[in-house]
């Protein structure tokens, strides 16, 4: 048996801790150099005489590494390197496969806590706080309870098996390779969607978003270090189209694992269905998409509880949590209270650099991010039937910075109640105490997404209608919590309609999706 997992504690890098002074010491390093970042694939460190620069998004002059960006070929070499890895890889006993990601974890929680969370921070502008719970906790758990849930797989009770017959079914890895795609936004998605793949068997070709390169060069250390064989995750920089091209037409193509927007994901599906006789098998299409979470708030609630939920759940890292609540509905007899508490929390709220621990909000991701959020906030400004009560201002001379905003709308159909922004946006809508059944068939249809929402309220009947009425509207769904914050082993994450295929990661649900079970009957 592998052991029990247990969710790894957050450190809080309190001022005067040992984990804060060596958080410290960890950015300093990262920050007194520029590294070269090259590709891995089939072990091999693979460079290119192409480099693109990697910027911390808080202080976008600051070059923090020079990645090689790789082409179409180096694609073909990662998808002939896993399939040369394959068959050792599928034949080593799950246990054997297993402590090599226990080891991982164990690195991560040990000697490259502290690196891996200052690339998280610098990287992809997390504070402190936000770097533990993604690249340290998130991920450890990943690795953790996936072991014990691939476990769970393998000792599966045996099929029924009459006097004379002996049953069996056999979990084998997806005949070919795994194409691992993965988003900016957590470092813990990017380190869990191709290991998740190849504990199960498979052999993977990973390609991170250009914006998380810098922390997933470190994961790749620390896969490397635990023991992974060459060849089993190979780690390719090129640019999405390239890489859809050479995977998506490979007859060995058996899977892809994806984490991203909604659009992309639906451009891909359409892809694999155009070339869906060019494969072996069936490709297994698991994705992870967009967001339009909400929270709603409902007269009984507790104040202090929903102000909270709300400045949390919309602001922390920035709104690009996936999770991120962005459109909020509050009942009108509460909301001048909460109005209150909001505007006064978001008053000692600090945005800066991730180096000042002091500073809540850091940047967005990158330019491209920026400046359409401030086309939404300067859209806003000029709608006069719309009312910005907080922030509004954004500054990129230095850094891509925008204020916490929150823009009031009477119309609960306003663009930034429906689209996904992902940055530090939200959108009010006050409802009549007595229209709340009305809200809830708003919350219900107002976007195509459906990953997290919540409800705050004290009254039991609110709560029971909500929860029934919004059954299909999130993957998952909190009760007087924030819609943000799902902890790997406690709350399996993921949704449906336009979020995803909920195959929800982290759980045993997801590692059968790269299985494909074999029955055999042996009869004596
Ligand atoms: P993205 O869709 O821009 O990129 C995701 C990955 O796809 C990246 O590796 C990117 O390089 C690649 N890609 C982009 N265009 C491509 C193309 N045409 N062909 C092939 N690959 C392509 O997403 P992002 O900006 O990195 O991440 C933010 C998005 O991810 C948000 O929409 C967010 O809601 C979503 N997300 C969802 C979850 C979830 O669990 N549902 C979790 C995290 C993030
Ligand atoms: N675990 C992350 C959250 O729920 C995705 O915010």
């Amino acid at each position: 048996n592998v052991p029990e997992p247990v969710n790894e504690t957050v450190l809080n890098y309190a001022p005067g801790s040992r984990e804060r002074k060596q958080l410290k010491e960890a950015i300093l390093e990262a920050r007194s150099k520029v590294i070269d970042i090259p590709m891995v694939i089939g072990g091999k460190e693979v460079t290119t005489s192409k480099k693109e620069s990697i910027h911390p998004p808080h202080d976008h002059k600051h070059i923090l590494a020079n990645y090689s960006q790789g082409e179409k070929k180096h694609v073909t070499d990662a998808i002939n390197s896993a399939l040369k890895a394959k068959s050792n890889w599928e034949e080593l006993a799950w246990e054997q496969r297993a402590a090599i990601f226990l080891k991982a974890a164990d690195l991560i929680a040990g000697p490259y806590r502290y690196k891996l969370n200052a690339a998280t921070m610098l990287g992809q502008s997390k504070n402190a706080y936000q770097a533990e719970i993604d690249s340290a906790c998130e991920l450890i758990d990943f690795l953790r309870f996936n072991v014990k849930y691939m476990t769970d797989i393998y000792k599966q009770q045996p099929p029924v098996s009459p006097r004379g017959v002996w049953n069996r079914l056999e979990q084998r890895p997806l005949e070919g390779f795994v194409f691992a795609l993965t988003p900016f936004n957590f470092t813990a998605i990017a380190g869990n969607l191709p290991t998740s793949a190849a504990m199960m068997g498979n052999v993977v070709v990973w390609k991170p978003a250009n914006t998380q390169i810098y922390s997933a060069n470190v994961l790749m250390e620390i896969f490397r270090e635990a023991g992974l064989p060459d060849g089993v995750i190979n780690l390719v920089y090129v640019s999405g189209p390239d890489a859809g091209e050479v995977i998506f037409n490979h007859p060995d193509f058996a899977g892809i694992h994806f984490t991203g927007s909604t659009g992309v994901f639906q451009d891909i599906w359409k892809t694999i269905g155009n070339n869906i006789h060019k494969y072996k098998t069936y490709p297994r299409i698991v994705g992870e998409t967009g967001g339009k979470d909400f929270i709603l708030v409902h007269g009984s609630a507790d104040v202090n509880a929903a102000s909270t939920a709300i400045v949390r759940g919309a602001f922390e890292y920035q709104g690009q949590k996936c999770s991120a609540a962005s459109r909020v509905y509050v009942a009108s007899s509460v909301w001048p209270a909460i109005k209150e508490r909001v505007l006064a929390d978001l008053a000692n709220i600090k945005m800066g650099p991730v180096e000042d621990f002091a500073n809540f909000v850091n940047a967005v991701i990158d330019e491209k991010s920026f400046d359409k959020l401030a086309k939404y906030i300067d859209a806003a400004k000029k709608d006069k039937s719309l009312e910005i009560i907080a922030g509004g201002n954004y500054d990129k001379s230095k850094g891509y910075f925008i204020e916490p905003t929150i823009i009031l709308t009477k119309d609960p159909n306003y663009i930034t109640m429906c689209e996904e922004l992902f940055g530090p946006v939200l959108t009010i809508f006050v409802f009549a105490d007595k229209d709340f059944e009305k809200t809830l068939e708003l919350v219900d249809n107002t976007s195509i997404y459906a990953l997290t929402g919540a409800v705050i309220a004290q009254d039991r009947y609110a709560i029971a209608t909500a929860t029934n009425a919004l059954r299909n509207a999130a993957g998952n769904f909190y009760i007087n919590d924030k819609c943000t914050g799902a902890v790997v082993g406690q709350q399996p994450f993921g949704g449906a309609r336009g979020s995803g295929t909920n195959d929800k990661a982290g759980s045993m649900i997801n590692l059968l999706r790269w299985a494909s079970p074999r029955a055999i009957k042996e009869t004596f």
